[in-house]
């Protein structure tokens, strides 16, 4: 964001937003997020089955860019709408590149009474097109259970000029410490493309669960995979602790995988797999206890919270997470892996004849260098495969590459660092992103982690700290929520979570700051709701009554 941007947006805080607002969108138009620019125009466009679309060119790009937009026409019209190469195109939606739009996901949209015309650069400009279109579409267009076909739905006239404020617009779903189903990740996926975000960040492993199989190591998913108890409630809690002794566990097939994959493919979010290492790795040595400092034996965590017993410096342990990520690199195309890196107690390091060798080796003076050392070594090995990893932003802690990109969770001075030194951030401080924590009043709401992130908070978020200058701020690439799960034990607790805060984090990753407006943000989010109602998604009812009001 450029200085002017971030002028503007004090401006805008004090002097009347709503003016500008009005100017940019009519409420009316229940954008979420808001677009750049939105003129009314007056007169509907019908969409009716008949309706055909013009691509140009009709690449396999293209073709992607409005196959869920035609799935949702499946669903709501029976019929898909036909798909004709740019010609004699009136009455249709007219899908153009052109490289007079600069932005690479951004987009230009005209609805007139008579077509609908698209200009992007690329088709992700033209799938968000599609995503604004669907918007505009009535809620119903969604509806999950409808019983006969649709016959037309009325698209509102006017014209759209939009672009994302950062490229890099995240959530992140842990799927270790409760198994999230393959269709719920899809769902959550979808919705996620509905607001025009663009990164899934799958965290796949942790000391509760391994959740990816990995065909050279089975155990990893058929031990590592299931814990015998799970802690009921906070760990911090009173002790004894109380156990429910169910077994519990799942896990993802390489299909599955795949499958998700080509869902977010279709969705134009890229799917970042999170391997957790050296620490977090409890269910993964409770399979291969060899690759730990004591050798075990080691029982997949019911508990919460961190844990001593890590990955082992020793040689054959790079051996066997280069193979783990081999298969990983084979089947994610996305350019980064998140390799995780927080929360590592060295106790057993201090103590393991293998790590204080390697120490010696290498020459480091304490176990925080034999850290940096690990993931440097994992690093290398993913840059040899063509990869760039993530990190949580421990890995600012110690001499990184200038390749690897900082994930700042503890507020936002890892994030600060990196750009001061050169990285790429990613800000999810845990202040106003962590979707794991409460949003109302704890009383009546869902165990949550506790602390307290309502949807207003997330929506005042701004990811670039004022602190950094215009060369700093260009290394924030944008913005990522993150939902753990140690308490979310259903997918309707998952979307409770997600939802609307989800919405919220849309204008804080998209929109541009002279835009957002909490208040006309909220004036345009109950027909945003109406569409999850339609499409069977849970989300938060208590956004509009106050803490005090309960
Ligand atoms: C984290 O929340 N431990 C990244
Ligand atoms: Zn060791």
């Amino acid at each position: 964001m450029c200085i002017m941007n971030r002028l503007k947006r004090y401006l805008a805080a004090s002097v009347s937003v709503f003016a500008i607002m009005s100017q940019i969108c009519a409420a009316e138009i229940n954008l979420v997020p808001v677009p750049r620019k939105c003129m009314e125009r007056s007169g509907t466009f019908m969409l009716t089955p008949d309706t055909k679309i013009c691509l140009s060119p009709r690449s396999d790009g293209m073709m992607t860019a409005v196959s869920s937009w035609n799935s949702l026409m499946v669903s709501s019209f029976g019929k898909a709408l036909a798909v004709i190469p740019e010609q004699n195109s009136a009455g249709s939606i007219r899908c153009i590149l052109t490289d007079e739009i600069e932005n690479p996901e951004g987009y230009r949209l005209e609805v007139t009474g008579s077509s609908v015309t698209i200009h992007a650069r690329n088709p992700a400009g033209v799938f968000y097109a599609f995503q604004t279109l669907r918007q505009l579409l009535p809620p119903e267009a969604e509806n999950i259970a409808r019983d006969k076909p649709a016959d037309s739905f009325s698209i509102p006239c006017l014209e759209i000029e939009d672009s994302p404020e950062f490229p890099y617009r995240g959530i992140m779903l842990d799927a270790a410490r409760h198994f999230i189903p393959k269709e719920e990740v899809k769902t959550c996926i979808d919705i996620m493309a509905f607001h025009k975000l663009n990164v899934l960040h799958w965290h796949l492993t942790d000391d509760q669960g391994w959740r990816i199989e990995i065909k050279k190591y089975p155990k990893l998913t058929t031990v590592g995979g299931f814990r015998d108890k799970t802690i009921i409630g906070h760990a911090r809690g009173p002790k004894p602790y109380k156990w429910n002794m169910s077994r519990y566990g799942g896990f993802y097939t390489q299909e599955d995988i795949k499958e998700v994959l080509d869902y977010a493919e279709e969705r134009f979010v890229t799917v970042i797999p999170e391997i957790e290492m050296p620490g977090h790795s409890v269910a993964a040595l409770s399979a291969y206890p060899e690759y730990s400092c004591s050798g075990g034996p080691f029982e997949v965590e019911g508990r919460w919270g961190i844990f001593n017993d890590v990955f082992c410096c020793k040689e054959k342990t790079f051996g066997f997470l280069q193979d783990i990520l081999d298969e990983v690199t084979a089947l994610f195309p996305s350019e980064y892996v998140h390799i995780g890196g927080d929360e590592c107690p060295r106790v057993r390091w201090d103590n393991c004849t293998h790590c204080q060798a390697r120490m010696k080796e290498e020459g480091l003076s304490s176990s925080n260098d034999l850290q940096i050392y690990f993931m440097n070594r994992i690093e290398e090995y993913l840059n040899s495969k063509g990869k760039r990893i993530i990190g949580w932003d421990e890995i600012m802690d110690g001499d990184i590459s200038g390749r690897a990109v900082v994930m700042s969770w503890r507020g936002e001075k890892g994030g600060i660092k990196a750009a001061k030194n050169g990285y790429d951030a990613i800000m999810t401080p845990n202040e106003y992103m962590y979707f794991n924590r409460y949003q109302y009043d704890p009383s009546l709401e869902p165990l949550a982690n506790g602390g307290f992130v309502p949807l207003e908070k997330v929506y005042d978020y701004h990811p670039v700290p004022e602190i950094l200058n215009d060369e700093e701020a260009r290394h924030i690439k944008g913005v990522q929520a993150n939902l753990w799960t140690e308490y979310i034990t259903s997918e309707d607790q998952l979307e409770y979570m997600l939802f609307p805060r989800t919405a919220a984090l849309s204008e804080v990753a998209w929109s541009c700051p002279e835009n957002r407006n909490y208040d006309n943000f909220l004036q345009r989010l109950p027909l945003i709701l109406k569409h999850y109602s339609a499409m069977g998604i849970n989300y938060c009812r208590w956004i509009f009554s106050s803490r005090e009001d309960k």
